[in-house]
């Protein structure tokens, strides 16, 4: 059966969306995630694009064991020895560089020739070849390209020694029986193409990347490049929990296997979630809350009298356990090592204990504890260290105020406390913290969900800070409790926003900040 390679760019093209740059550490638990997973290629970054890019890249390169480690250059020399250098601790690496070839790009943009181009291709992937022979080059804006340009540019990149060609619909302009036409073309017209495997990378403009991807697969492409839950500019790109299920799920049309090991989709799609703050609809296909939930009479009955008559997966298959069997603070740790193990955590007897304290004393507030629970339990179980922790929130509330937040914090170990007044119980923690950890990020984004059902749920708190010069950090916080979610969650943003400005420099005189 012939392979279909994953190539995620998620750290690249995913992180490139606005709002949702990731830290060095997010990023290591990301790509160590995906290799885990199975993706063949990982797009690392954009080595070029600025010193945190460099670093996270050589940082990832260092650090994963089976997927090849990727980094984007442009057709630029300087740019393709950054990303040489960044690889260089990689096991497996490969140069991506690209450029445009569109006729709208080429005037109105870069004001190159069709002939400079084919020059530059040549050069630059002729230059990548010498630092390895896994290159990847390119067609920027292939779908509004020139058919026939576009089937010369192909030819060069492989002449100069690509592995790879990826034909980009960089708009998110192509259906599905026109990309799928262009990738038959190339294949009918492009004299050395069997050297070289096509890849497809489709935005998601007109809702449309994975029906895209899927008709590529079908007429020759052999790669398909896409992200976690289909983040990525402006509308996002294809989600790779979306064509790895097709895939596996309609083997009668689409013939192929691929590397991933589909139980840890559910988990990687939640880690992306709350590290980038950015949470899928309830609808969202393979991962939203309701992929595998049955509402109505007609489909209850069914399900209840065998699962196939109304679902065409399973939610074990992307790594929900199916199992009714809920814990509760009975539980003990039998049961829980067993659950921790399903739902694919590997974890050591330390962390497990301290684990095991966590859902003892969140089973003690909270009557089921539900695989959610546990995921978000563990996933947010890395805060033991972080400089700035909650000791104890108090909150006034209601109808009559003024609302008031007591709060105390471990600073750098040193116990302070503030008592601050606010437009509700939320904003009054919020000041509370900002007085005791002044700062002059602006907050860009508070949002609130429920991890589970019911009125004893988790709520799941993402909140985003915005730095004065447009960089971003997200936190996260789970509890039974929305306020103390809510504390945790912005507490969290303000460590990573501290280790991204202690990377760069010391932390600004301590003044209180504008919060919006
Ligand atoms: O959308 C695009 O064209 C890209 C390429 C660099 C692959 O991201």
């Amino acid at each position: 059966m012939e392979r279909i390679i994953i190539f995620d760019t998620t750290l690249r093209d995913g992180e490139q969306s606005p709002g949702m740059s990731m830290n060095l550490e997010e990023k290591l638990l990301v790509a160590e995630a995906l290799d885990a997973m199975g993706v063949d290629v990982i797009e690392a970054g954009f080595a070029m694009a600025s010193n945190g890019d460099f670093e996270s890249v050589h940082a990832i390169a260092k650090l994963i064991k089976n997927s090849v480690v990727c980094s984007l250059a442009r057709a630029k020399t300087a740019d393709i020895e950054r990303a040489a250098e960044a690889l260089k601790p990689a096991k497996q690496s490969r140069i991506h560089t690209f450029i445009s070839t569109s006729d709208i790009h080429l005037k109105y943009q870069f004001r190159l020739t069709h002939d400079e181009v084919l020059t530059i291709i040549k050069d630059t992937v002729g230059l990548a070849r010498n630092y390895t022979d896994n290159v990847e080059w390119s067609a920027m804006d292939a779908t509004r390209s020139d058919r026939d340009y576009l089937c010369k540019a192909v030819e060069t990149a492989i002449k100069a020694g690509a592995t790879t060609v990826n034909i980009p619909d960089t708009v998110g302009y192509a259906t599905p029986d026109d990309y799928g036409l262009l990738i038959k073309y190339l294949k009918d017209k492009v004299p050395n193409i069997d050297k070289a495997v096509i890849s497809t990378h489709c935005q998601n403009d007109l809702g449309l990347a994975t029906a895209n991807s899927l008709a590529a697969i079908r007429n020759g492409a052999r790669q398909i490049e896409c992200t976690i839950n289909g983040i990525g500019e402006r509308a996002g790109n294809t989600a790779l929990e979306e064509v790895v299920m097709a895939i596996k799920t309609r083997h009668d049309i689409y013939p192929f296997e691929c590397n991933i090991d589909t139980t840890h989709l559910t988990r990687i799609s939640r880690l992306v979630q709350s590290i980038t703050g950015a949470s899928v609809q309830v609808n969202k296909a393979i991962v939203g809350a309701n992929a595998f939930a049955h509402e109505s009479g007609i489909h209850q009955d069914g399900m209840l009298k065998f699962a196939g008559t109304y679902e065409i997966m399973t939610p074990e298959s992307v790594g929900l356990s199916k199992s009714n069997l809920v814990l509760g603070k009975h539980s003990g740790r039998h049961a829980f090592r067993e659950r921790v193990q399903a739902l694919g955590f590997d974890i050591g007897d330390n962390a497990f204990e301290e684990a095991f304290h966590k859902f003892k004393t969140l089973a003690d507030k909270k009557k089921d504890i539900y695989d959610e629970d546990i995921i978000a339990l563990l996933d947010g179980d890395t805060r033991a260290e972080a400089p700035v922790q909650l000791e104890s929130l108090h909150i006034t509330c209601g109808t009559v105020g003024p609302q008031t937040a007591m709060i105390t914090l471990r600073i750098n170990g040193e116990v302070r406390r503030a008592t601050v007044e606010g437009n509700g119980p939320i904003d009054a923690t919020f000041n509370a913290i900002m007085a005791l950890v002044p700062h002059e990020a602006i907050l860009k984004l508070y949002q609130v969900s429920a991890i589970t059902q019911g009125t004893d749920a988790q709520a799941e708190v993402n909140v985003r800070l915005e730095t004065p010069d447009g960089r971003f950090v997200n936190g996260t916080g789970a509890s039974i409790d929305t306020v103390v979610a809510s504390a945790l969650a912005y507490i969290n943003a303000l460590c990573k926003l501290q280790t991204l400005q202690s990377r760069e420099n010391p932390l600004p005189a301590a003044q209180a900040g504008g919060r919006k």
